[in-house]
């Protein structure tokens, strides 16, 4: 298991942040602001105050590789020439955007939300003029129009970020982005059912990541990933027609 918030998990190619200090604990400031947050049952709330803390140098986002997920690049480069493309896509729990700008990049006309204005603020200001749409929004009561909206849905890390009674009502909130014909792309730590979690996060199980398959969506591949200590989920879910 990788630290509190599976930063590392981004892939081998997830490089410190340029301004981190390279002999701080890169998990410290998460640990440190969700307790916080949980102990004041309030779940989402440590996602700003490390993204502002992060904004004037008290704290680092662990997540923060300044790459896109290599298992989102894989994942489209293994779609033919040209990857994906076309249509409108949504990056949900998007955090700094290199995600969303990787997506919108393939030709997507892209949504990018998160519950942090300042991760919000962040990735407007690191991406100036950038084709995508970053809004603040709470997975927990997204915008009405974004049901069945999406040709492209894709989450990484944003479930396992929160706690596991809230892993159900989120799955569905993101399965519910689809439109038919579209898909879903789940990018997630793993572990095995009853095994430990780092709390935060709190890694997929098996039934949790198949769990996607809800409100109309079919599972199309669900890949099981270990390398080097790390167990992830790779999965795909298809909104038919
Ligand atoms: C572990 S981070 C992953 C960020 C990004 N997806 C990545 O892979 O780098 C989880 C992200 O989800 C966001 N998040 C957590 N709860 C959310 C919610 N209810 N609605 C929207 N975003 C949320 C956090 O602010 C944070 O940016």
């Amino acid at each position: 298991m990788t630290g509190p918030t599976s930063g590392r998990d981004r892939g081998t190619d997830a490089a410190p942040a340029p301004d981190a200090d390279p002999k701080a604990d890169p998990d410290a400031d998460a640990r440190r602001l969700a307790a916080r947050s949980l102990a004041a049952d309030d779940p989402t709330g440590w996602f700003e105050h490390l993204y502002a803390e992060s904004a004037t140098g008290e704290a680092i986002v662990p997540w923060d590789s300044r790459t896109p997920h290599v298992l989102l690049v894989e994942w489209a480069a293994g779609r033919g020439p040209g990857g994906p493309g076309g249509g409108r896509a949504l990056v949900v729990g998007a955090g700094l955007g290199d995600d969303a700008e990787y997506v919108a990049g393939l030709g997507y006309d892209t949504v990018a939300f998160d519950v942090s204005e300042s991760a919000v603020r962040l990735a407007r200001e690191r991406f100036p003029g950038s084709a995508v749409d970053y809004r603040a929004a709470d997975l927990f009561d997204p915008p009405a129009g974004w049901r069945h909206a999406f040709d492209l849905v894709v989450e990484i890390m944003t479930v396992q970020a929160l706690p596991e009674e809230l892993h159900a009502r989120a799955t569905a909130g993101v399965a519910a982005f689809v439109r038919p014909g579209g898909t879903l792309l789940v990018i997630a730590s793993g572990r095995e059912e009853g095994g430990p979690a780092g709390a935060p996060p709190w890694p997929l199980t098996a039934a949790e990541i198949a769990a996607f398959a809800t409100g109309g969506l079919t599972a199309e591949t669900i890949e099981d990933l270990r390398d080097d200590g790390r167990h992830r989920w790779r999965a795909t879910f298809h909104r038919p027609l």
